[in-house]
């Protein structure tokens, strides 16, 4: 349990993925959720809580923002938390990789961010109020083929920091939550292939993590047990930023990767 009882949240990119898991645990753990997703459809299943409303939109749309909290001060008489979770993925080298890409990218994982960000301050300003933006380990620390999503997410990773010196004199806090592999939709290409298993062999952990995982940590973020963090990117990944990369994990050398 989380002490988010009570609390009034939304939860962007809740239709999948880290995004569902967190809307049910803050929803399990009594909070009011107005969870957001490109489609209808992907929130069918929100159905099961009476304490959470779904809302359909695209958050690059200033219009999503600003309804997702407009629904929670209607529904549930204001908002605590805002976890700004929605974020999209693209594969390929710099040289190959496409502009149109790259403006997708940072237009969801970025400006969604920032928009869902204004959005929430613009209520949270008179009552404080925490913000938890999903990073990346890939906001830490490079990937190879995936420059455009390194870049989004170590400017979100950033701009929570920022955000923070801004915000807390408001009593908002601003936190990344910073996972590493996770079971998702997202990964679910590398799922029992031998990319999947060099991967797990890299984590100290020696799996990936589930969303349920990150959802936890975000619900303590959430949360007023988090009350004196702001600015931090937690890292939620098996230990793979602990490391150099210089050497082989023990999970990985009992994989015989050496
Ligand atoms: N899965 C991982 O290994 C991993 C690792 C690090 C960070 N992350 C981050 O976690 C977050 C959640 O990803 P996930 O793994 O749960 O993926 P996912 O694909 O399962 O879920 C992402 C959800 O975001 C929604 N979404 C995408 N664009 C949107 C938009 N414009 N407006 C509204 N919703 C939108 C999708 O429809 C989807 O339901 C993302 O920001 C992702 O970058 C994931």
């Amino acid at each position: 349990m989380s002490d988010n009882e009570g609390n009034a949240i939304v939860v962007t990119g809740a239709g999948s993925g880290i995004g569902k898991a967190t809307v049910n645990r803050l929803a399990n753990d009594g909070a009011n959720v107005v969870a957001v997703d490109v489609t209808e459809s992907s929130l069918e299943w929100t159905k099961e809580f009476d304490s959470v409303t779904p809302l359909a939109g695209d958050v690059t749309d200033s219009n999503t923002n600003e309804k997702m909290v407009a629904l929670a001060v209607q529904n549930y008489g204001g908002l605590n938390a805002a976890v700004l979770n929605a974020g999209v993925v693209a594969q390929g080298d710099i040289v190959r990789g496409s502009m149109s890409d790259y403006d997708r990218v940072m237009d969801v994982n970025v400006r969604g961010v920032v928009l869902g960000l204004k959005s929430a301050v613009a209520v949270m300003a008179s009552t404080g109020g925490s913000i938890v933006v999903t990073g990346s380990v890939s906001g830490l620390r490079g990937d190879s083929g995936l420059w455009a999503y390194n870049a989004s997410k170590g400017a979100v990773v950033n701009l929570a920091r920022a955000a923070a010196l801004d915000l807390g004199h408001l009593n908002i806090r601003v936190n990344a939550v910073c996972p590493g592999p996770i079971h998702t939709a997202l990964t679910k290409d590398t799922r029992g292939t031998e990319m999947g298993d060099a991967m797990e062999a890299r984590l100290p952990l020696g799996r990936f993590g589930e969303p349920e995982e990150v959802a936890a940590v975000i619900a303590f973020l959430t949360s007023t047990q988090s009350s004196f963090v702001t600015g931090a990117a937690i890292p939620v990944d098996g230990g793979v930023t602990a490391g150099t990369g210089q050497w082989a994990t023990y999970s990985g050398r009992k994989r015989g990767y050496l």
